[in-house]
């Protein structure tokens, strides 16, 4: 399931269109999950995935290159740089009025998987955080944790932490997107007359 939804998420990401926040700004969310979080977690998921052994269950760290390890730093480093400024800055706003977010145009419609999905809007999603700063801040807290593992790993080459991060990451992200976003999976398509909508 956990590749599944990442694997959904990434295409999605790929057509979302990226938020416009000026230098001086805090950056959206929603430009932080699509231009940050989303891309370099693919990388980081995209090496560990490439060195599992055989059984899946530890990295081999010969199937890790010199280059492999820059790159996990280098993501680890904008991964927590990105979640650290979730954390602290004084109010964080989810996306621009001209800046749709996943899911949002199927707000108020019935989705065709039950329950499991409930498509909300960028407000919606901006009064959960609002409602609970403390806990969304926490959450990025999470986040910038593990990606401070990440940065260690790729100094000293620990395919172990590695290894623990990656494969743990998924959760930390969905830890964040549970209470606030509601979903870490795209809603269906919205039913119009028989016609799915593009
Ligand atoms: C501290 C909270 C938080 C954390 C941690 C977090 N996200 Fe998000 N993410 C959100 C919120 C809120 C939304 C809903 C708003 C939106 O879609 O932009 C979201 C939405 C997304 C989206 C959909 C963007 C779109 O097009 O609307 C993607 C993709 C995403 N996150 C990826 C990630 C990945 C990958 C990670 C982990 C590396 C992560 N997020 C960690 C809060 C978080």
């Amino acid at each position: 399931m956990v590749r599944a939804s990442t694997a959904v998420l990434a295409a999605a990401a790929a057509l979302a269109l990226y938020g416009c926040a000026r230098k001086d700004e805090t950056p959206t969310i929603n430009a932080s999950m699509t231009g940050v979080m989303e891309p370099k977690a693919e990388k980081i998921w995209g090496i560990a995935s490439h060195a599992y052994n055989d059984i899946g269950d530890a990295l081999l760290p010969e199937k890790i290159s010199d280059a492999d390890w820059k790159e996990i730093g280098e993501a680890g480093r904008a991964i927590k740089e990105r979640a650290a400024i979730l954390a602290t800055a004084p109010h964080v706003v989810v996306a621009t009025a001209n800046e749709p977010i996943m899911g949002s145009q199927a707000v108020g419609q019935k989705g065709n998987l039950g329950k499991a999905w409930e498509a909300v809007s960028a407000q919606a999603v901006q009064a959960r955080i609002e409602a609970d700063r403390p806990g969304f801040q926490a959450k990025a807290r999470v986040l910038v944790e593990a990606a401070d593992g990440l940065v260690r790993a790729s100094q000293t080459k620990d395919a172990a932490l590695f290894y623990k991060i990656a494969s743990g990451m998924d959760e930390v992200c969905d830890g964040c997107h549970e209470p606030f976003w509601g979903t870490d999976v795209p809603p269906p398509l919205p039913l119009a007359g028989g016609q799915r909508v593009q």
